[in-house]
């Protein structure tokens, strides 16, 4: 082979391969800008694993007998999307036998137990392998009920896919909840991957109205589509779009033909509540540092500005010292507003209270630390809302299975009310009191060794103290809120 090499017919050869590679990978970028490749590159949904599905049968997938319900959802511009509706394990497990449909125990459901409404990524259908699981542990060990839906143009829900067309159908799936009777504040939006962009823009379009969720979970999530073409590489090794980087306007380019940007980082200042950003460190598909742009845009409103120096050449001796001092205090704002928990073998918790982003007050943008460190200035008319905000970096999950991990899982579950004994859990309960003769009145909340099972159901924005302490095992700062 290696005196091969040397001989001129190979090089010609060689030459010929990458002129024409060179060709091909000028027609595929090209191709990208055109609607109908664009769709089908970013939606994928022509792709029905598992092929010749019976969504009828759930149980072929792996859940449980009749715990599954399988139906349409009529979307406001006539739309119809197939559903799979998976009822909480506490409730599956009253019913008399598997011989008992699920239908008629929804309402109930809906209203015993919190529901997760999961919006699933590109390609494949709401029977994927990954997927199946996901619903499978968020019904069982979470015991949260699971509507799950296929997009229009996914499955055997009509349509096509488009940016409004997702979100149009994330909001049916919503509507459908609380037509069925549940109320918003029991709703935990999720999203994976794609699904991500599809949750954030639901969870905009709901804060936007006033109607209520109990949050938002964003795994594996993307900033906007355009960073995602930038940074995409093929199997994490080859970069795909990187190389165009170098021709200027190039990427211009390509973000302006882009018609499905799912900008997900532009949302961010209208998403109210409570926000969990989940990404494995070995996810090759969608790299984590997009969860930390997501999570440092919810986080910016609280820091204080830094001044560029204009002009490097004529700035003075003062002026740097000034823009130094600036560094520093944001960097201690950050770390006295951002509580950092590291959990050995599993990843780094970040979370963080807003209270308040920014907000107007006299006129004059006033940010929300200031807000409420200013004794809520012009009374408390029209105070801004607060937001809580967790990223969960994982070591393991990969793209997919980052909704998998039980660690990820008691996370969701404690932040958002789904443990029935997550507050037994750390550390062990203690063992039930013997039954006194006479009736002896509960003792008061703080003298129950911080047990805590008063956020358990209810959602509220902040953490209660007790839960704020539970991690403290393992805390390396804890910093009171400001
Ligand atoms: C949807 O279908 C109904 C009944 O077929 C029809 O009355 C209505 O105009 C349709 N709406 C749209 C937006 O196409
Ligand atoms: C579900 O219940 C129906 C009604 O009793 C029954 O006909 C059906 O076989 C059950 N399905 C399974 C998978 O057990």
């Amino acid at each position: 082979m290696s005196s091969d090499i040397a001989s001129p017919g190979i090089l010609t050869k060689a030459r010929t391969a990458l002129t024409i590679a060179g060709g091909l990978y000028a027609l595929a970028v090209g191709l990208i800008a055109v609607p109908y490749f664009q769709r089908h590159t970013l939606y994928c949904n022509a792709i029905r694993i598992p092929w010749f599905a019976d969504f009828d049968a759930p149980e072929k997938y792996g859940l449980a007998l009749n715990k599954t319900y399988n139906f349409k959802i009529q979307t406001v511009d006539n739309e119809t999307l197939g559903a799979w509706f998976i009822l909480a394990e506490s409730i599956y497990q009253t019913l008399p036998s598997h011989h008992t449909i699920p239908k008629p125990h929804i309402a109930h459901a809906l209203q015993t137990r919190p529901t997760i409404l999961f919006f699933h990524g590109n390609a494949a259908t709401r029977a994927f392998k990954a997927r199946v699981q996901h619903y499978s542990a968020f019904s069982s060990r979470l015991n949260a009920n699971v509507l799950a839906i296929d997009y229009r143009g996914f499955a055997e829900s009509t349509g096509t896919p488009s940016e409004e067309g997702l979100v149009r159908d994330a909001r049916a799936a919503y509507e459908w909840l609380i037509s069925s009777g549940a109320k918003g504040e029991d709703i935990i939006i999720m999203g994976h991957s794609l699904g991500t962009g599809v949750s954030a823009r639901l969870a905009a379009q709901l804060s936007k109205e006033e109607l209520a969720y109990r949050g938002v979970v964003l795994m594996s999530p993307f900033s906007s589509i355009a960073e995602v073409v930038k940074t995409y590489s093929v199997l994490g090794v080859v970069p795909l779009i990187k190389p165009l980087t170098m021709i200027p306007y190039a990427f211009n380019f390509i973000s302006w033909a882009l018609i499905h940007k799912f900008d997900t980082l532009s949302v961010v200042p209208q998403i109210k509540g409570k926000v969990l950003i989940a990404h494995a460190e070995n996810d090759w598909d969608i790299p984590y540092t997009h969860s930390q742009v997501l999570f440092n845009a919810f986080l910016e409103p609280l820091l204080p500005n830094v001044d560029i120096p204009s002009d490097p050449v004529s700035t003075t001796k003062e002026d740097w010292s000034a823009f130094t001092a600036q560094i520093s205090a944001r960097k201690n704002r950050r770390e006295a507003i951002v509580r950092t928990t590291h959990l050995p073998n599993f990843g780094v918790i970040e979370e963080f209270v807003d209270r308040g982003g920014e907000s107007l007050v006299n006129g004059e943008p006033v940010r929300g630390a200031e807000y409420w460190a200013a004794g809520r200035p012009g009374g408390g008319g029209g105070a801004p809302w607060e937001r809580e905000v967790i990223f969960v970096k994982m070591l393991e999950g990969g793209h997919d299975y980052v909704g998998v991990q039980e660690g990820l899982q008691d996370v969701i579950g404690r932040k958002f009310g789904l443990l029935p004994y997550s507050m037994s859990r750390f550390p062990a309960a203690p063992p039930p009191p013997p039954t006194p003769s006479v009736f002896v009145p509960p003792a008061p909340e703080s003298e129950v060794g911080g047990s805590d099972v008063s956020d358990a159901g209810a959602w509220s924005p902040l953490p209660s103290a007790s839960e704020r302490g539970e991690w403290t095992g393992a805390v390396t700062k804890v910093v009171d809120e400001m």
